[in-house]
């Protein structure tokens, strides 16, 4: 079958100018930059919207949608990428365990693009697991702009068996096992849940409803999505909400470049504070 057989057998018509309008309200109301190469898959999203809603094309559909309509919020669930894992890069969460115990308490820990959930219960995880305690002093705070995944996370309901893979010790201290119908599922221990706050929340927002100093800020393959001035604002809002012992944790892709930023690389995608005086000179 030819491209032009296959586009014309489209349920919707969907042009160029239709694909450059979603992009443009993406970037600029949510960061993320949409390459032309996902011209299908934004097509298979929105058309799922666009049924949704009664739509009976793409152009009613945009003409109707601004981030004041109702729709915005589904709108933009569509086109997330919620791709995520307990111990994803899991030096990270070794590396944090470690600094813990020297960090300030209580220890607020901010996870900026919480997904599903298993990001911010990995923290809950080390954090309990570092001070033997269903109550360690320690508060996470989640958050997400996808308010679908958010409910996700705050559920705490996951198949057991990427969880298997966490090991026994983990699976038996942490998660309830579904039993009858939630065979095959498990379910976050209520003491876990307890630690973290799961909000929702928009990085391009001009006002973030989270209080510094934290000891740590997760943002973690999000920035890959985003711009390079994009990436260099968010990061230089985090900055000043960082503690002077605090860490800024980014995903494995994503890097500052060397002297933009009063941040030090520790490897590994961990960032420090450069000390003040060392800033001064
Ligand atoms: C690929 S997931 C990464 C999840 C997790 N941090 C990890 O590393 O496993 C990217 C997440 O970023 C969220 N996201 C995208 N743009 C965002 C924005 N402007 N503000 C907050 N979250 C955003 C998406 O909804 C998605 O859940």
């Amino acid at each position: 079958m030819s491209v032009s057989a296959s586009l014309d057998q489209r349920e919707f018509a969907f042009t160029n100018a239709d694909f450059e309008r979603i992009r443009g309200m993406l970037h600029q109301n949510v960061g993320i930059s949409l390459s032309p190469v996902k011209t299908e898959l934004v097509y298979s999203r929105v058309t799922r919207r666009l049924r949704a809603t009664g739509h009976a094309s793409f152009s009613s559909y945009l003409e109707a949608l601004s981030p004041a309509a109702p729709e915005w919020e589904q709108f933009v669930n569509a086109l997330t990428t919620n791709l995520t894992a307990f111990y994803r890069e899991p030096h990270h969460f070794e590396r944090l365990a470690k600094l813990l115990p020297n960090l300030p308490r209580p220890a607020t820990l901010w996870c900026t693009a919480s997904s599903t959930g298993e990001e911010p219960y990995s923290l809950a995880m080390t954090a309990v697991e570092t001070f033997d305690s269903w109550t360690p002093p320690v508060r996470i705070i989640a958050t997400d702009i996808d308010t679908n995944v958010i409910a996700t996370a705050r559920a705490g309901v996951y198949a057991l068996e990427p969880v298997q893979a966490l090991g026994r010790q983990r699976l038996e201290r942490f998660f309830l096992r579904g039993k009858g119908r939630h065979e095959g599922k498990v379910r976050i221990r209520p003491e876990l849940q307890r630690l973290i706050d799961f909000r929702p929340l928009n990085l391009l927002a001009n006002d973030w409803p989270v209080r510094g100093p934290l000891a740590a800020i997760f943002c973690r393959n999000v920035m890959i999505y985003f711009d390079r001035d994009t990436q260099h604002r968010l990061l230089s809002r985090f900055v000043p909400l960082l503690d002077p012992a605090g860490r800024l944790f980014l995903g494995h892709s994503e890097t500052i470049k060397a002297g933009s930023l009063p941040l030090v690389n520790e490897g590994q995608t961990v960032y420090a504070l450069v000390a003040p005086d060392a800033r001064a000179r």
